[in-house]
Order: structure tokens, then C-alpha cells, then sequence
């Protein structure tokens, strides 16, 4: 087989959205994901009804990742999919189908982890876009996880900073509930900053040593701020909904952004990417842009379609480890508190 035409399905289903990918050489061919929206209306993800809504997304998405990539079955060259970590149940979904799929066809499975995903996920090849050079740090944030990574090469990577307590991703989440936004609120919180003044309200930083974060203090502080806010005038919120947005959005950047400046002088490192859904952040793109000239960073940033949970990232680590040989075996378990 030439090392040249290599062709990989994905498969992600660890938390709320089922996904699918096709990979030709490293490039994306099609990324299908099916966000689902049940969850909006109870605040959180509810795992029983996700892994039921991916068992009935995961042979359409997977249909339409395929015909989007105009590929057959019979040319793939291995199976990619999520081993973890995420919601095991969500896990299992994608992990039997994965499976049965590279049984039926007798190809390579290979197994991912979702957060290597999300810092893999700028080596896909794309045009325009620089791949980071060894060493650099990656800060993976999302709904589930907030780290510092120093990575080394492909596959050796360390996590030297984590949250103690919440994500990031749910600092996000948890501060739009208080405020009566849908969930995730991250977007829409993103989407009000902009409008508002980021001065507006002051939040006091967490104090935690090192390079590890804490948010669920910040939660507390923004809640008794708002209830006693609300006491004063019940239209509180509604008045002063941007500014609220952006002064919390503000807060969370200046967290991030004060760990990574520790750990670029911790490590000696310059080069630093993102990761993960909260990179979609408009802010902390911005934020990191600006640390380039500020502090002689050079910074990675994700194509936005690659932020949150998607398939492409599963395939590139899935290609990557294709080209190193490295299979899992039949009897894989899905594995929901996976570590890197
Ligand atoms: O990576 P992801 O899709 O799923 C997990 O692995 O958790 O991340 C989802 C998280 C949610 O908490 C969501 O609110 C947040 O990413 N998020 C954002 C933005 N877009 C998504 N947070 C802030 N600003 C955004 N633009
Ligand atoms: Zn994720």
C-alpha cells in the first residue's frame, strides 16, 4: 500500500455531539457532526439520552461523512474513534460501531484520546495554517477539562497545570445559568461581550499556586454578586446583560492567560496553541494574538470548526498513529476517566 493514499473514518461520540470524519494524507475530506439539541432544555448534558440520540445519529452521520467525502467503505484504510475520556455510556456507542465497523471491513482500529485529539487537531493539513513546532504548550479548555500540556512530540505529551475543581468551559456554562442563559452559555456569552464593557464588574482572581486553576469559586462570587444585585433591582440583569457577559468573559481570559504566561516561564516555552470547545472564545483568540507581541509568544490557533468536539480531530491522530503502526486491539474499552 502506498504511504501516499491513506484513507481514515472517525468516529466521536464522547459527550453531546455524534460525529463523523474522512481523512485522505492528513487533509479533512468531509467533517459531519450532529449537535444534539435535547439537552438545551434541562441545563446540562443528560447522559442516558445522549448515548440514545448517538445510537440514532451515528449510521446517518457516519452515511453522510462518507458521501460527503465521495468514498466507499471498501477504500478505508482504518477505523479511528473516541476511546475516552467522556460519558461511558456516549462512549460505548462509538466504541461498538468503531469496532464492528473494522471487523466487518478487516481494517485497523485504532484508539484516540478525545484531549490529545483536541491538541493534535493542528496538525491536520490545512492551507494557510502553520503546524506548531516541538516543543510547545497547548492549553486544552472545554466543557469537561482545563489543562496546560507540555508536548513534546506527537505522542509524548505532560500535563503540568490543571483545574482543581470546574472547567473552564463550565466556569462559562455555570455563570449563564445564573444570568438565565440557555445552555452551553459559552457562545452566547462570547456573542454579549462584544457588545458590553469588560470593566464594567470586577471579579476577584482565584488564588491557586503553580499552574493548576480553580472556577468554582469565581461561580460563587458571580452568583452572590447577581442575587444581590437583582435585590437592589430586579431589572439588574436585564440592563446590564453585556457588560455582566464581558466582565465575566474578561475575568476567564486574564485566568488563562496569567497561567500561560507562568508556564511559558516555567518551561522556556514560546510557542503555545489552544484547544477545545472555549477556544472558540472570541476573547481568548484574541487574548493569545495579542500575547505574540506582547510577550514574544508565537501562538496556534484552531480553525473554528475544529474547536469543539469534532470528528477531523479523531482522524488526524488516527492517521498519525496509522503511520506509526499503532493499532488497538478487538477487546478496547471505551474508558471514561482516560488520562494523557
Ligand atoms: O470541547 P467541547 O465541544 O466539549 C467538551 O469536550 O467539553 O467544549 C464545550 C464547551 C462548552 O462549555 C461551551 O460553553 C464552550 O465549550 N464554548 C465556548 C464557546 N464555544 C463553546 N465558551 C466560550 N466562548 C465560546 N465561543
Ligand atoms: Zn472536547
Amino acid at each position: 500500500m502506498s504511504s501516499q493514499n491513506i484513507y481514515i473514518l472517525a468516529i466521536e461520540s464522547s459527550c453531546d455531539d455524534t460525529a463523523a470524519a474522512v481523512m485522505h494524507n492528513g487533509k479533512i475530506l468531509s467533517n459531519v457532526v450532529a449537535s444534539q439539541k435535547i439537552h438545551e432544555e434541562y441545563g446540562g448534558v443528560v447522559p442516558e439520552l445522549a448515548s440514545r440520540a448517538h445510537q440514532q445519529n451515528i449510521v446517518p452521520v457516519v452515511d453522510q461523512a462518507l458521501k460527503k467525502a465521495h468514498i466507499d467503505k471498501s477504500q478505508l484504510n482504518a477505523i479511528a474513534f473516541t476511546r475516552g475520556p467522556g460519558l461511558m455510556g456516549s462512549l460505548l456507542v462509538g466504541t461498538s460501531f468503531a469496532k464492528s465497523l473494522a471487523y466487518g471491513l478487516d481494517i485497523p482500529l485504532i484508539d484516540v484520546h478525545h484531549m490529545q485529539a483536541h491538541i493534535l487537531a493542528h496538525f491536520i493539513e490545512e492551507a494557510d495554517f502553520v503546524k506548531p513546532s516541538f516543543p510547545f504548550l497547548a492549553m486544552t479548555i472545554s466543557g469537561g477539562h482545563t489543562q496546560i500540556v507540555k508536548v513534546s512530540s506527537y505522542f509524548d505529551m505532560d500535563v503540568i497545570g490543571e483545574t482543581i475543581d470546574d472547567a473552564v468551559g463550565e466556569a462559562f456554562d455555570k455563570s449563564g445559568k445564573i444570568l438565565g442563559l440557555g445552555y452551553p452559555a459559552g457562545p452566547e456569552i462570547d456573542r454579549r461581550a462584544q457588545l458590553g464593557n469588560p470593566k464594567a464588574f470586577q471579579f476577584t482572581k482565584p488564588k491557586v499556586d503553580g499552574l493548576n486553576f480553580s472556577f468554582s469559586g469565581l461561580k460563587t462570587a458571580i452568583l452572590y454578586f447577581i442575587q444581590k444585585k437583582v435585590k437592589a433591582n430586579p431589572n439588574f440583569i436585564a440592563e446590564n446583560l453585556n457588560d455582566i457577559c464581558a466582565s465575566i468573559q474578561y475575568t476567564i481570559i486574564g485566568i488563562l492567560i496569567d497561567k500561560l504566561k507562568l508556564a511559558s516561564k516555567q518551561t522556556g516555552i514560546h510557542h503555545i496553541a489552544i484547544g477545545g470547545g472555549v477556544s472558540a472564545n472570541s476573547g481568548i483568540r484574541q487574548a493569545l494574538k495579542n500575547g505574540e507581541q506582547k510577550f514574544g509568544w508565537t501562538t496556534y490557533i484552531p480553525k473554528f470548526e475544529y474547536t469543539t468536539d469534532n470528528a477531523a480531530m479523531i482522524a488526524i491522530v488516527g492517521y498519525l498513529k496509522f503511520l506509526e503502526g499503532n493499532y488497538a486491539e478487538q477487546n478496547v474499552m471505551a474508558s471514561a476517566r482516560l488520562k494523557i
